[in-house]
């Protein structure tokens, strides 16, 4: 059997996806890992939308390229020429906080990285997606994603079935013991 670090050190960041859908107890069981994390003074602070829809998907990725060309960020576009910043995932989460609490980034890391862990512990592939932050520079993607003004998209993960296997990248350790 797996132990927890054989799963921390086989997680990677998957960026092709087979074509194939997660079971509802697959995504229920996700969001589990991601609810038992823990969160600054308890106020456990995330929402998430959890988005199975490719369309809406790639509407999020065309508001993400929208941005990323507004602001001059450089961009990989694949040959096809639509950027698709959730690599045709099919399970991609975006996790809120309120935009009052200081500590809802550190909070929606940690539950993001239950998500990767437990999802790598399925066989399933994951990624973190930064970028869509970006998502928040559309007013009506955030409309379409019910995000009020009050909130912040703070994380955003996909996850899926991988179809591809790249080599992990090498770990640095930069440690200074203090005995
Ligand atoms: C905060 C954060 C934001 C990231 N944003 C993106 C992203 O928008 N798109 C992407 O393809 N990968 C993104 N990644 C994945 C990193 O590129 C990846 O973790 C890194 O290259 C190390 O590779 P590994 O995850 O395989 O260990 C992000 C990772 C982190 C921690």
């Amino acid at each position: 059997m797996d132990t927890l670090m054989d799963i921390i050190r086989r997680r990677k960041s998957i960026r092709r996806y087979q074509n194939r859908p997660l079971t509802k107890d697959m995504v229920n069981s996700i969001l589990e890992a991601a609810r038992h994390a823990p969160s600054a003074r308890n106020l456990q602070p995330l929402e998430y939308k959890v988005i199975t829809n490719r369309e809406l998907m790639l509407k999020l990725s065309d508001g993400i390229a929208r941005a990323m060309q507004a602001e001059g960020i450089p961009m990989k576009a694949p040959p096809a020429g639509r950027p698709d910043f959730f690599y045709g995932a099919p399970l991609l989460i975006i996790v809120t906080a309120p935009k009052d609490n200081p500590f809802a980034v550190s909070d929606a890391a940690l539950a993001v990285q239950n998500v990767m862990l437990y999802a790598t512990s399925i066989g399933l592939g994951s990624c973190f997606i930064g970028m869509a932050k970006l998502i928040e520079r559309d007013k009506d993607l955030l409309k379409l994603l019910h995000i009020p003004d009050t909130m912040n998209i703070v994380a955003a993960v996909i996850c899926g079935y991988p179809d591809e296997d790249p080599p992990p990248k090498e770990k640095r350790l930069k440690a200074e013991f203090f005995e």
